[in-house]
């Protein structure tokens, strides 16, 4: 019966993957960071001994101990483990010297070891849905403890009482306090990042984020939201990526083909080309040069002139993914101009029906996924009209390669420059990524300063 569950089970958990958009695993790399960071942030253990030592009205004091301080608070070592289904339990260990005037009227010097320990349970912050944690099960574990009264049972029993009572109180609001600061660093993840000023993408949860045994694993459906109009749909057809094996402790970010396809739809009209646009300016050629591949070129134009090109692309860009490569995949047209003097309107000679692959390098600046291209294949080449009569546009592949790789393909890199915007969470630094291509994904893998 056991194993038809567990067959149940898994089959819930591989199922559990929504979408094919984006994933984020957070190890315990990050974790432990995101906790050590947020504890020197909040600058709790000074505040917990200011507290201490100036105890508020109705604050607990310990009995019989008067004039009570808390020095020397020793740098808290925190230690995680992951809780499937839970969250996150925590101890952090630490220490330190609680003075006073002990109830007999002497100097009282208390050297405490402990340990506080906590279940920071995952949760989904009510309002915006984004993940949170609460601390549960609070206690403090005595380590070790040493006074400089005379070591007597009497006196050691009463200590070690009233250590127990008082420092839950001093210290698991400590623990919620850094937690406060934990969570802060989450509420950005799903306000939507503008991708130039065509559009924008919001990291929205696909369910909510769940505890594994070695990850916490945030599960993405984005949205990617032109100006105007309407969402950009994620293509749902193919399998849906997986990070790979082999890498179980450390932490991810998958960003599927298909969702960075949907980005780079919003991006669909600037890379279309218009002849007075300046970026694309003068190709290296000319009509004498277009004359050798085209001989009716020469007849028409017996004095070199200036080519000028306008590019339209028919169709939102796509980006394929296998291992170790990546392209993005254009179709539309090109039409080759040739420049007139007395600033006529350029002449047309004619268009082409194109479908090229560029092969995309990604990097990360500036926690955006940066793209810069260079041109892989020219995959097919079809005459659509031509006033220069017939001829046989095969024999442009050289030249019209050229005019891509020379004038086009800049204004892509240039277009791509902006960037596409990464999950903001735990103030993480996505410069230190390690990129991966692989199929149907890219993934980065997320590394600590
Ligand atoms: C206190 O925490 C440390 C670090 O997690 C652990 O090694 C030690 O066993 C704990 N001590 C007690 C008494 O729980
Ligand atoms: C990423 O690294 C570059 C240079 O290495 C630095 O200028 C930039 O500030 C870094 N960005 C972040 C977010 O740390
Ligand atoms: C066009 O040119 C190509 C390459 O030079 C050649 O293989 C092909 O047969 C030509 N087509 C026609 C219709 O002439």
């Amino acid at each position: 019966m056991l194993w038809i569950l567990g067959l149940v089970l898994c089959g819930l958990l591989a199922g559990t993957r929504a979408d094919s958009g984006a994933l984020l695993r957070l190890g315990m790399d990050i974790m432990i960071h995101e906790v050590q960071s947020a504890m020197e942030e909040s600058h709790i253990m000074e505040k917990m001994a200011a507290e201490a030592s100036n105890p508020q009205p109705g604050g607990k004091a310990i009995k019989g101990l008067t004039n009570m301080k808390v020095k020397d608070v020793l740098q808290p070592v925190i230690t995680l483990n992951f809780v499937p289904g839970v969250g996150i339990f925590q101890c952090v260990s630490t220490g330190m010297t609680i003075t006073g005037k002990s109830f007999t009227g002497g100097n009282m010097e208390i050297n405490v070891v402990l340990n506080i320990t906590a279940t920071d349970r995952l949760l989904q912050d009510e309002e915006t849905g984004t993940p949170m944690f609460r601390s549960e099960g609070c206690e403090v574990i005595l380590v070790n403890v040493k006074t400089n009264l005379p070591n007597n049972k009497a006196i050691n029993k009463f200590v070690d009482s009233t250590l127990r009572k008082v420092l839950p109180g001093l210290m698991c609001p400590a623990i919620d306090a850094v937690l406060v600061y934990v969570n802060k660093k989450w509420t950005k993840l799903t306000d939507p990042m503008p991708v130039d000023k065509m559009g924008s993408v919001k990291y929205a949860l696909a369910s909510s984020a769940a505890t594994t045994a070695s990850h916490i694993q945030v599960d993405f459906s984005p949205v990617v939201q032109p100006q105007k109009g309407q969402v950009i749909r994620l293509a749902t057809d193919g399998l849906v990526p997986e990070i790979p094996e082999g890498s179980a402790q450390d932490s991810q970010l998958l960003l599927s083909a298909a969702f960075i396809t949907a980005e780079l739809a919003l991006l669909q009209k600037s890379l279309e080309v218009n002849l007075k646009d300046k970026r694309v300016g003068k190709l290296p050629q000319t009509t004498g040069t277009l004359a050798g591949f085209i001989p009716e070129v020469a007849k028409t134009h017996h004095k070199p002139k200036p080519l000028l090109i306008k590019v339209k692309i028919s169709k939102p860009p796509k980006v394929t993914m296998k291992a170790g490569k990546s392209l993005m995949h254009l179709h539309g047209s090109l039409e080759m101009f040739a420049a007139r003097r007395h600033g006529k309107h350029p002449k047309s000679l004619f268009r082409l029906e194109t479908h090229f692959g560029l092969e995309i390098h990604y990097s990360v600046r500036e926690n955006r996924l940066q793209m810069a291209t260079s041109l892989d294949s020219l995959l097919s080449l079809s005459r659509e009209s031509s006033s220069i009569g017939d001829f046989n546009e095969t024999e442009l592949t050289g030249f019209i390669t050229d005019c891509l790789q020379k004038a086009y393909i800049p204004v892509v890199n240039d277009v791509l420059h902006v960037g596409l915007p990464l999950p903001d969470l735990l103030a993480i630094n996505y410069n230190l990524s390690e990129l991966n291509i692989v199929e149907d994904a890219l993934v980065l893998g997320l590394k600590m300063e």
